[in-house]
C-alpha cells in the first residue's frame, strides 16, 4: 500500500511511518549541534511523550547533552486492518531505536495515563529500569478527555470563551479553507469540566502516587507546559476555558512546589510559545494568530520550534543556569514563579508586526499574508509527510508495519 496523507477538518486520519523516523531523526540531529544539556537529569519519566513538546523534551533529554534514560507514556494506535496507526505510535518506535543505538534506556508505556493501571505499569518499570527513582517528571498531556474513577463518568473539555462569545476565523487544514465563525461562551459546567481535564490536579495526583511509591529521587524536578499568550489571542485563550485551566495548573505548580521541596525539588509550570502540535489546532480562531506568528518570528529569525524550545528550557532555565562555576542559581521565574520561554513571542515588536498582520488577514490574503505554507508544512511533518528526504511512492504491508515493534 502507498500510505497518503487523509486530513479530516483539523485531524489527521493517516500517518507515514518513515516521515515520523525521519521527524525523529531530525530533532535528534538539531540537539546534538545545539548548546549542551550540562548537569542534566539522568532518569525521566515523561507522561505524553510520543508528540508535541513531550517528544521534543524526551529527544532534548536523551540526545542534547544529558543522556537520559526515559520512560514515556503515550496513547497512541498502532497498525491494524483498520488503518496504519497514529504518528505517535511511530515516533515512540524510532525513538526508542535511536536512542538503545546510543546505549539509553528507552521504555514506551502506551496506555491511559488516567488509569491506575498505566500508573502501576510505570512504577513497576521505574522499579525494573531506574533502580526505583526518576530526576525529572515531565507532564505534557494533551486531551479532550479525562475519567472521573470515581463516578465512572468522564469530564470533557470545551474550548470556549467566558462571558462573551469570540468570533474569529479558522483555517480547516483538510482544504486549506478559511471559516469565519462565533464560538458561545462556555457554561459554569463546561468550564468546571475543562479544569478537571487540562487544569493541574492529575498532575497533582500523578506525583501523589510518585511520592506513595516512593519513586522520586533526592532533587527531583518536576514540570509541566502552560501558555498564556496576548491580548490578540487573549479572548479565546487568556480569558477562556484553556487559559482558566492553565492558572489552575500555575496553583498546582506551587502546592506542588512545597511538596517536591521536601525532596530538594521543584516543580515548575513552564509558560512555552505557540506551536503547531497535533493539540493546538484543534483551538478556534487560533490560525491566523499563528500564520501571522509563524511569518514575524521566522523573519525576525527568533521562530522556534517544539525542540528548539525545549533544549532552551533544559539548558537556559531547568538547568545549565545553575552552573555558574560554584555559585547555584534559582531556576529564573517570572513574577508568579512561572518560567518563561514564551519571550520572544511576546516581545513587543514581535506581537505589534503579528497584529497588524492579523488584522489585515482575510479568506483572501492569509495565504500571502500570513505563513500559511510553513504552518501547514509542520501540520504535515508531524504527521510523517512533506519530507523530501523520505519515498513516499514506497510499497508498505500491515505486516512490516507491525513488525515495528519496541
Ligand atoms: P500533543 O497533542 O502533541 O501531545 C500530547 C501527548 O499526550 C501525546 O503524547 C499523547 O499521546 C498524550 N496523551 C493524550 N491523552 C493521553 C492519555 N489519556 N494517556 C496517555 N497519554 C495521553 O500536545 P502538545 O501541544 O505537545 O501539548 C502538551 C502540553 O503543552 C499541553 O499541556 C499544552 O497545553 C501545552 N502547550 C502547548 C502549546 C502549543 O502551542 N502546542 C503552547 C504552550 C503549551
Amino acid at each position: 500500500m502507498i500510505i497518503e496523507p487523509i486530513i479530516k477538518g483539523v485531524v489527521a486520519r493517516s500517518a507515514h511511518p518513515y516521515g515520523c523516523e525521519a521527524a525523529v531523526k531530525q530533532q535528534i540531529e538539531f540537539v546534538k549541534q545545539a548548546a549542551a544539556i550540562k548537569n542534566g537529569p539522568k532518569r525521566v519519566l515523561i507522561l505524553g511523550a510520543s508528540s508535541g513538546f513531550g517528544l521534543a523534551s524526551r529527544i532534548a533529554l536523551a540526545f542534547g547533552g544529558s543522556q537520559a534514560d526515559t520512560i514515556g507514556v503515550s496513547f497512541e494506535r498502532g497498525p491494524s486492518e483498520k488503518g496504519v496507526g497514529t504518528a505517535g505510535w511511530y515516533n515512540n518506535i524510532f525513538f526508542k531505536k535511536e536512542a538503545e543505538k546510543e546505549g539509553r534506556i528507552a521504555i514506551n508505556i502506551v496506555g491511559d495515563a488516567f488509569a491506575k493501571q498505566t500508573r502501576a505499569q510505570v512504577v513497576e518499570a521505574i522499579e525494573t529500569y531506574f533502580e526505583g527513582e526518576v530526576d525529572l517528571v515531565i507532564y505534557s498531556l494533551a486531551t479532550g478527555i479525562r475519567p472521573d474513577h470515581k463516578t465512572g463518568e468522564k469530564w470533557v473539555s470545551s474550548i470556549k470563551p467566558i462571558g462573551d462569545s469570540v468570533t474569529g476565523a479558522s483555517v480547516l487544514l483538510e482544504d486549506d479553507s478559511w471559516h469565519e465563525s462565533t464560538v458561545e461562551a462556555a457554561s459554569d459546567a463546561e468550564i468546571e469540566s475543562t479544569l478537571k481535564v487540562m487544569g493541574g490536579s492529575d498532575w497533582e495526583s500523578w506525583i501523589d502516587d510518585l511520592i506513595n511509591s516512593e519513586s522520586l529521587a533526592e532533587g527531583c524536578k518536576t514540570v509541566a507546559f502552560s501558555y498564556i499568550g496576548s491580548e490578540i489571542t487573549a479572548p479565546i485563550y487568556r480569558d477562556g476555558t484553556l487559559g482558566w485551566a492553565k492558572v489552575d495548573l500555575h496553583q498546582a505548580s506551587h502546592s506542588l512546589n512545597l511538596k517536591m521541596s521536601n525532596f530538594n525539588g521543584s516543580a515548575h509550570a513552564s509558560v512555552c510559545k505557540a506551536l503547531v502540535t497535533k493539540a493546538s489546532v484543534f483551538i478556534p480562531t487560533l490560525t491566523p494568530y499563528l500564520i501571522a506568528l509563524y511569518k514575524v518570528m521566522k523573519e525576525n529569525g527568533t521562530h522556534e520550534g517544539c525542540i528548539e524550545q525545549m533544549q532552551r528550557l533544559f539548558t537556559t532555565k531547568l538547568y545549565n543556569h545553575a552552573l555558574d562555576g560554584d555559585v547555584q542559581h534559582d531556576i529564573p521565574v517570572d513574577a508568579e514563579r512561572l518560567i518563561r520561554i514564551d519571550d520572544w513571542e511576546l516581545d513587543g515588536a514581535t506581537q505589534a508586526q503579528v497584529k497588524a498582520i492579523v488584522d489585515n488577514m482575510t479568506a483572501d490574503n492569509f495565504k500571502q499574508i500570513g505563513d500559511y505554507q510553513g504552518l501547514k508544512k509542520e501540520f504535515m511533518q508531524i504527521n510523517g509527510f512533506d519530507f523530501d528526504n523520505v519515498d513516499y511512492n514506497q510499497d508498505i504491508s500491515i505486516d512490516e508495519l507491525q513488525a515495528l515493534v519496541d
